[in-house]
C-alpha cells in the first residue's frame, strides 16, 4: 500500500525511474532484535554502528533495532535468525551454549584471574575459535562485548553460600548454571530476563544473578535490595547474523559491517566501566546494599564444576587453553 504512490510518480518519470530502481536493489536494511534496555551500553554500541553504518554507506546499508525484547527473548530471537525471519540479534554465551558447547566454558566460576585476562580470551584465537563454530548452526558472530561480573541479588542478604540454600534463583539455564545453584544450594529456576522482576515482586523467586548495569537498568533493585559481590562468572554477549543475510551483502558491505562491528566492541568497551560505576551508584539511591564477601567459600564449593569439565575433551582442552593465556 505504501509504495504505491512513489511507484505512480516513478512510472510517469521513467529516467528517474531507472536510477531509484538501481540504489532501491542496492539499499539493505537489517534488522537486529535484542533483549538489553535503551540505556544499556550493547544498545548504545549498536545505535552507534547503526549510524556509522549509514554514513559509510552512504545510506546503503542500514540496521533497524528492536531492542527491550519487542521480538522476544534470545531463545526466539536466534531461533528467528536461524529460520531467516530476522537478520541479527544479540545474545550471550549461555544462551548459546545449545548450539556451540564450549561457550559453556564462560560459566566455570573464577576462571578468570583479571578482566585482561578475560579479554585476551574473549578477543585472541581462543574466543576466535568458538565463535567461528557457530556457522554451523546458521549464523555467524560478528562482534563480542564485555559483560562485566555476574553475582547474587536476593530479597535478603546473602554473604556467603549458606545463605543461598533454599534460596529459588533465576538463572540462564545451562547445565552449568544450573549446576552451579545445586553446588550452592539454591534451586535454579528458569525464567526469561524480562519476567524476572515480577517474578521477584510475586516472592516466586527470592532472587537472580546478573552484572551491576542489568541488576539497575531491568529495576530489580527494586525488589531485590541486596547485591552480593561474589563476582562468580564473566558471561560476554556476542552480535549475531544469519549465514543467509551475511552472504546477501556484497563483498563492500560485508567490510563496513566487519569494521563497524570491530568499531562497536571498542566503544562498547570503553562504556562499560563507567556505566559499572554509575549503576552501583544509582542502585544504591534507591536503596541497594553492596555486599562485599569473601570468594573463597563460593569458589570451594563450586568447584566440582572443573572436574566435570575436565572429564568432557572439548571444555578441557578450552579450560587448558585459558589457564595458559593466565600466564602471558
Ligand atoms: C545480561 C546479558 C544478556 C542476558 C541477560 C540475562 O544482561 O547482557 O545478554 O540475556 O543478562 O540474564 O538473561
Amino acid at each position: 500500500m505504501k509504495f504505491k504512490p512513489l511507484l505512480t510518480s516513478l512510472c510517469v518519470t521513467l529516467p528517474l525511474f531507472a536510477v531509484s530502481m538501481d540504489s532501491l536493489a542496492a539499499k539493505v536494511t537489517l534488522k537486529l532484535a535484542h533483549n538489553l534496555d535503551q540505556s544499556h551500553v550493547v544498545h548504545q554500541a549498536l545505535d552507534k554502528m547503526a549510524k556509522d553504518l549509514k554514513e559509510k554507506s552512504n545510506g546503503e546499508l542500514n540496521l533497524r533495532i528492536y531492542p527491550s525484547s519487542q521480538m522476544g527473548g534470545p531463545r526466539e530471537t536466534v531461533e528467528m535468525v536461524q529460520n531467516n525471519a530476522l537478520e541479527m540479534t544479540k545474545a550471550s554465551a549461555s544462551e548459546l551454549e545449545p548450539f556451540v558447547s564450549e561457550f559453556a566454558i564462560f560459566s566455570l566460576p573464577y576462571l578468570f584471574t583479571d578482566e585482561d585476562h578475560f579479554k585476551r580470551v574473549l578477543y585472541g584465537p581462543i574466543g576466535e575459535q568458538i565463535t567461528a563454530k557457530t556457522t554451523d548452526s546458521g549464523f555467524k558472530i560478528i562482534a563480542s562485548y564485555v559483560a562485566g561480573t555476574r553475582s547474587f541479588y536476593t530479597k535478603k542478604p546473602v554473604h556467603s553460600p549458606e545463605d543461598l540454600k533454599g534460596l529459588k534463583i533465576r538463572v540462564v539455564p545451562t547445565p552449568t548454571t544450573n549446576k552451579s545453584m545445586e553446588l550452592l544450594g539454591a534451586s535454579p529456576v528458569p525464567i526469561p530476563f524480562g519476567e524476572v522482576y515480577t517474578a521477584i515482586q510475586q516472592g516466586v523467586i527470592d532472587g537472580a544473578e546478573n552484572n551491576i548495569p542489568s541488576y539497575y537498568q531491568t529495576r530489580h533493585v527494586e525488589v531485590a535490595k541486596f547485591y552480593t559481590m561474589d563476582e562468580r562468572v564473566s558471561v560476554p554477549d556476542y552480535l549475531v547474523i544469519s549465514n543467509n543475510a551475511w552472504n546477501k551483502l556484497s563483498k563492500e558491505q560485508q567490510e563496513l559491517l566487519m569494521q563497524a562491528s570491530k568499531d562497536s566492541e571498542v566503544f562498547q568497551q570503553k562504556l562499560w566501566d563507567e556505566e559499572v560505576i554509575r549503576s552501583k551508584a544509582e542502585s544504591e539511591k534507591l536503596g541497594a546494599t553492596f555486599i562485599e564477601v569473601d570468594k573463597k567459600p563460593f569458589r570451594d564449593a563450586l568447584a566440582p564444576i572443573y572436574d566435570d569439565f575436565a572429564k568432557d575433551p572439548n571444555l578441557s582442552k578450552v579450560m587448558d587453553a585459558i589457564k595458559a593465556e593466565e600466564q602471558k
